[in-house]
């Protein structure tokens, strides 16, 4: 629909009902002077007709009294002169012409001549009975009757006129019922009514749904469509900001909340990506910890720096959000900072940076960037203060708490392990095992649709967890220097089921009630002994019915059983630990797995070594 505005369609309904209205005006002022100026010829007729009477009588008169009464003689004479006068004056009126001919005019003049020159004959030489002045008196009465009939010319003329004038004038009084009649609907149409939506709009809003109200249908194509549109913007503002008010209420996970904001905000601000790094608690350094775009990111947490390096520096020491419009330029300016170059490299070309605070100390940054130059302006920025607060506090629960239960977890495991002679520290080595082998797959983009960046620290966080289960196991059989009995193995397989019941009871009995975050930690402990034919335990899963997590663990664990000495066994060389991997696979392990662990063995190489140094 073409866009009229109510202040246009105003314009254009008072430049045409002006116009018109002039134009009726000027009409109306028109056919006034023509019926002026030809009621003036009206009145020099009726005074022609005058002076033609005059003119009778005294001819009658010169003819009783004294033939040479000279008064008589020049009174005529002037009756005639003043006829011709005022035929002049009639000639001198404009428009008469429309009326009457400058022909039938001139005869008049030429009667006036005739009667003047039959008029000195008679006067000189003739009989009041004779023939010329009967004459005389039939031009008189010729002349009388032309005046007349000119005369009723104009009459009928003027009513004409007088006509299209009171026509003119009905014309302009309706004119001016409708003109206000088409403002009063269009005021009703455009404004009163849309106007009366909008209020009872709110007044639901006010009494009912503060937060989240029906949006305004919008159907106006004007400017209180622009407010409709404005006023649902603002209330979807309101709403994301309550949403993950909520979320973080609910105790959703801080993934989710960023999930959320990814997808709701964008009519709000623009942005391809965002990108969240935290301080670490020393102050030193700056980790990416999560990252989210609409395109394959490149791993988004591949970035730890010293903080002193980066360009954030300014932004956490200063508490102030910072718009880069254009980041070639600024990195030019700070050729020194990755985290630019790592994100122009994604193809961002503005970012807008802004603290997260808790407490009044900055925790960490979030990053909105977008591959539009100059994407982001002050309203963008007044939007991403308005949640950043949230953003901050949802991180704070996510991972703080979560931090708190870990850690706690994890000292568990380290006593657990203390009573499992199992050397070195065994509980670091998985973790990094366990994630480097997320990190392969993830690179090689094998389960897509499960590797991601929070999948990884998962994975990361809780397979170390992941032999916890042995606290119930005597020492007499986890430190049995020789090979386990079946009823001992037996009694062995039970940490699994013992894992999976700590790890449950654990989260559960939290302030984190159904904490999802701990659920692939039972999930590893319980599954990271299945075997991918089916033939492991405790459930003998098979293939990908086993978590992926559980069959990522399970190649880290059997990796780190044998390239460290047992109670029961020597260490194996990183070859022979190697071949009996490749051996296991599609029988103990995910062959995917494997594949993708070949692919990157001189990584593995690298991690291995810097275990055994
Ligand atoms: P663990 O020592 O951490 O070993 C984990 C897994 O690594 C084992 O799971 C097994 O799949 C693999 N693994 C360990 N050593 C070897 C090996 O020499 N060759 C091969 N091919 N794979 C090996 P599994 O068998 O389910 O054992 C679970 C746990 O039970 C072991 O954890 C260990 O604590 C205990 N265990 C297993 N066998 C014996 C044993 O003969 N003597 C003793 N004392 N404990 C054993
Ligand atoms: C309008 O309806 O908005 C304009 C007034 C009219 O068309 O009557
Ligand atoms: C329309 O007729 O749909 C437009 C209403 C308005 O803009 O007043
Ligand atoms: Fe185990």
């Amino acid at each position: 629909m073409r866009r009229i505005t109510i202040r246009n369609r105003m314009k254009i309904i008072f430049i045409i009902s002006m116009a018109v209205f002039l134009i009726s005006l000027s009409l109306i002022q028109h056919y006034s002077n023509t019926i002026k100026q030809f009621n003036g010829i009206v009145s020099q007729t009726i005074a022609i007709t005058q002076n033609l009477d005059d003119i009778e009588k005294n001819y009658f008169a010169f003819f009783i009294q004294d033939m040479l009464d000279i008064d008589t003689q020049v009174e005529v004479n002037n009756s005639l002169d003043d006829i011709k006068d005022r035929i002049q004056v009639i000639r001198n009126t404009s428009g008469y012409e429309e009326v009457i001919s400058d022909e039938e005019i001139m005869a008049l003049n030429e009667g006036i001549g005739i009667i003047k020159t039959n008029l000195s004959e008679s006067m000189t030489n003739v009989h009041p009975n004779s023939h010329q002045v009967k004459q005389v008196l039939l031009d008189i009465n010729a002349l009388k009757a032309e005046n007349l009939s000119i005369r009723e010319s104009y009459i009928t003329y003027i009513r004409s006129v007088n006509k299209k004038l009171s026509i003119m004038n009905t014309f302009v009084i309706y004119y001016c019922i409708a003109i206000i009649i088409v403002f009063m609907i269009m005021m009703n149409h455009s404004l009163l009514k849309p106007i009366e939506k909008f209020k009872r709009s709110l007044e639901n809003r006010l009494d009912k749904n503060l937060i989240s109200p029906p949006l305004i249908e919008n159907y106006s194509n004007n400017e209180l469509g622009d407010l409709f549109v404005k006023y649902n913007l603002f209330t979807q503002k309101l709403k994301i900001i309550d949403d993950i008010n909520q979320k973080i209420y609910e105790q959703n996970s801080f993934e989710e909340v960023v999930d959320y904001i990814f997808e709701t905000c964008v009519p709000f601000i623009p942005y391809n990506r965002i990108g969240i790094a935290v301080i670490s608690s020393d102050g030193e350094m700056i980790s990416a910890i999560r990252a989210k775009a609409n395109y394959p990111l490149l791993l988004g947490k591949n970035y730890t720096e010293l903080l002193s390096e980066t360009s954030l520096k300014d932004v956490i020491e200063s508490n102030k959000m910072r718009t880069i419009n254009d980041l070639e330029a600024y990195l030019k300016l700070h050729p020194n900072s990755n985290s630019t170059k790592l994100i122009i490299d994604e193809g961002m070309k503005s970012s807008l940076t802004i603290p997260l605070v808790l407490d009044e100390k900055v925790i960490g940054v979030i990053f909105f960037s977008s591959k539009t130059r100059n994407a982001f302006n002050e309203s963008h920025e007044y939007f991403v203060d308005s949640i950043s607060k949230a953003i901050a506090i949802s991180f704070e629960k996510s991972f703080v708490y979560n931090d708190l239960l870990l850690a706690s977890v994890k000292g568990f495991a380290n006593i657990v392990e203390s009573k499992d002679h199992v050397t070195g520290n065994h509980i670091d080595r998985m973790s990094n095992y366990s994630r480097f082998v997320a990190e392969c797959l993830y690179n090689d983009g094998i389960y897509p649709e499960n590797v991601n960046d929070v999948f990884i620290d998962q994975v990361f966080s809780f397979s170390s967890l992941h032999d916890i289960g042995k606290v119930g196991i005597s020492e007499s059989i986890l430190n049995k220097p020789g090979k386990l009995t079946d009823e001992e193995f037996e009694i062995m397989k039970e940490h699994t089921l013992i894992g999976d019941k700590v790890l449950t009871n654990m989260s559960s009995g939290t302030i984190l009630k159904q904490n999802p975050y701990f659920e692939m930690a039972g999930n590893i402990a319980r599954h990271h002994h299945e075997r991918f034919d089916g033939t492991g335990y405790p459930d003998g899963l098979k293939g990908n019915d086993i978590s992926l997590c559980a069959r990522i663990v399970a190649v880290a664990d059997v990796f780190d059983a044998l390239t460290n000495e047992r109670p029961y066994k020597p260490a194996f060389s990183f070859e022979k630990t190697m071949s009996i991997l490749i051996e296991g696979s599609g029988q103990h392990f995910d062959p995917l797995i494997i594949d993708s662990l070949i692919k990157h063995e001189n990584e593995l190489y690298h991690l291995y070594k810097s275990f055994k140094e």
